[in-house]
């Protein structure tokens, strides 16, 4: 077992303690806006103070990169979190919402682990080891194409939300292909449950490396392929992905491709 995704189940779990424990004064805790139809709790930020601390404990020249707290720190080690993925699910009581933390070095992704709070599931990997769930193997689902797929989405929001014209052309062709789609709210969760073969497909524009980071680790060990949308390995940086087991990967690609418009360049 690679200890260092048992450092980052320690800290996903302290983290999960402090999700769980507020879920209920919530209403009465200080909440600031950042941005458009974006909130940042305070339980975000304690919950990412307590995986830093967590992995400085064990690790205290490694560095970070944190949805709150940004970079810190000067390393070939670089732990990538998203301490509440699915603030807004999490701020009307809807309970789909992680932690997600993956560790790369030298720019690659060595593990992965993504925390469901509610379900207390916790789906894992380090690269070369397979991907696992509550310490059971996973695998991408083996669904033969897009006819008969169940394919997660995330709909733009905040400034991302100039694709909107692209995103609902991608979506209405999505939609007649697929036999459902979903929109949780949680892209790490989303991208775990492509993982275990809960959903057959995904894609999203204008995500942030923390929303990705370990689940692209985690479809990738469990079988599935995860690109941005020219087929590349750009998605940490463009925030634009498409995933799948291979077949529904293909074909949701395909599918999408003739309407990305100027999104295709990048
Ligand atoms: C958001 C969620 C959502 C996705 C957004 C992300 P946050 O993360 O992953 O599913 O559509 O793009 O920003 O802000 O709740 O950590
Ligand atoms: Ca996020
Ligand atoms: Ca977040």
């Amino acid at each position: 077992m690679n200890p260092m995704l048992n450092i980052a189940r320690q800290a996903a779990l302290n983290a999960g303690d402090i999700i769980v424990r507020n879920i209920n004064r919530l209403q009465r805790m200080q909440v600031t806006k950042k941005g458009r139809n974006d909130y940042v709790t305070e339980v975000d930020r304690l919950a990412e103070q307590e995986i830093i601390g967590t992995i400085r404990h064990s690790y205290p020249d490694h560095a970070f990169l944190a949805e709150e707290s940004g970079q810190s720190g000067e390393s070939d080690l670089v732990w990538i979190i998203d301490p509440l993925d699915g603030t807004t699910n999490y701020l009307h009581g809807f309970p789909v919402f992680a932690v997600s933390i993956a560790l790369q070095i030298n720019g690659r992704l060595e593990c992965g682990l993504i925390y469901d709070v509610m379900r207390q599931e916790i789906f894992e990997a380090s690269r070369g080891q397979g991907a696992k769930v509550d310490g059971h193997r996973i695998r991408v689902s083996k669904q033969a194409g897009l006819q008969g797929a169940l394919i997660g989405t995330g709909f733009p929001f905040r400034n991302n939300n100039r694709w909107l014209d692209e995103y609902m052309e991608m979506l209405k062709a999505v939609i007649k292909s697929a036999s459902g789609i979903r929109r949780p709210g949680a892209a790490a969760l989303d991208l775990a449950y492509v993982a275990a073969g809960r959903l057959d497909g995904f894609w999203e524009t204008g995500l942030s490396p923390w929303d990705m980071a370990a689940g692209t680790l985690i479809i990738r060990e469990a079988g599935g392929f995860v690109t941005d949308f020219s087929g590349g390995e750009t998605f940490l940086e463009s925030g634009n992905i498409i995933a799948g087991n291979p077949k529904v990967y293909k074909e949701l690609m395909k599918t999408i491709h003739p309407h990305l418009g100027a999104l295709g360049a990048l």
